[in-house]
């Protein structure tokens, strides 16, 4: 089998005295799509921003396509790559938060193609017909002129979305995508969450959308105080809790 898309290795990370993520393994493949589940506060965010160096992490291993993020060891010790090299790393993962985060002053249409120019260092009409290909995938290719602020929120997050996905990455992040937006406006960006996993996209998620989570996942992570509190198909994870402490999250998150 191909080396991992991400390789999480005893994964330990503190901010101060307050250690956060207390050793997380995680194996994803091409094609996994693994939603990580549980209560607020419990680390799901954390877990991601390390995967691409929005934190540091202090011990463990964190590694995409078979790179370690972020550090290497030079004489056994443990060196922090220079941030060229970060960024090059960083340009493996997209991701997709709660707020989009678009430029106001610009069209979706060059949301999207900023980044092929700029990182991926396309020719302008090379990025303008990739952003028009993802566009059209998010179902707002009609709207490429229109500025954020044209935009509903579902709209946005959509243009978000492809704008992260033009750029190719390996691994897609997704940190409650939808937790912002008006509940009539959850469904179009599920589903095209939902799409890009049938395409095979690997992806790992945070979503409080537990419905959405077992239907689309392959693996299901429920975070509890910093640990895997368990983990599995979502089937079982969701049917068949092990814990007081995963059942009763889930009857508070009314999954039925
Ligand atoms: N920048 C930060 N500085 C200090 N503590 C933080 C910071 N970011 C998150 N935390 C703490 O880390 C823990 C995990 O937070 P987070 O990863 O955001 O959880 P979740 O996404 O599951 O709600 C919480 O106790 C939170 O208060
Ligand atoms: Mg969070």
């Amino acid at each position: 089998m191909s080396s991992p898309v991400l390789e999480i290795v005893d994964l330990h990370k503190r901010f101060g005295a307050l250690e956060v993520l207390k050793g997380i393994n995680l194996t994803m493949h091409q094609g996994d799509v693994v939603s990580l589940i549980g209560s607020s506060g419990s680390g799901k965010t954390t877990l991601l921003r390390c995967v691409n160096l929005l934190e540091e992490y202090e011990d463990g291993v964190v590694a995409v396509a078979g790179e370690q993020i972020g550090y290497t060891k030079k004489n056994g010790k443990r060196v922090r790559l220079s941030e060229r090299e970060i960024a090059r790393q960083r340009a493996m993962t997209g991701m997709a938060f709660q707020h989009f985060n678009l430029f106001p002053h610009m069209t979706a249409m060059h949301n999207v193609m900023l980044g092929l120019i700029k990182t991926r260092r396309m020719k302008k009409d090379e990025a303008h017909s990739v952003a028009e290909k993802w566009l059209e995938r998010v179902g707002m290719l009609a709207r490429r002129d229109h500025y954020p602020g044209q935009l509903s929120g579902g709209q946005q997050q959509r243009v978000a979305i492809a704008r992260a996905i033009a750029m190719n990455p390996q691994l897609m992040l997704f940190d409650e995508v939808t937790s912002a937006l008006d509940p009539e406006l959850v469904n179009e960006v599920l589903s095209v969450v939902r799409d890009l996993a049938k395409d095979g996209m690997t992806m790992l998620l945070v979503t409080h959308e537990m419905q959405f989570a077992h239907d689309v996942s392959s693996k299901v992570i429920f975070m509890d105080d910093g640990r895997i509190g368990e983990e599995g198909p979502p089937d079982q994870l969701f049917r068949q809790p092990k814990s007081e402490r995963l059942a009763a999250f889930l009857k508070s998150s009314k999954f039925s």
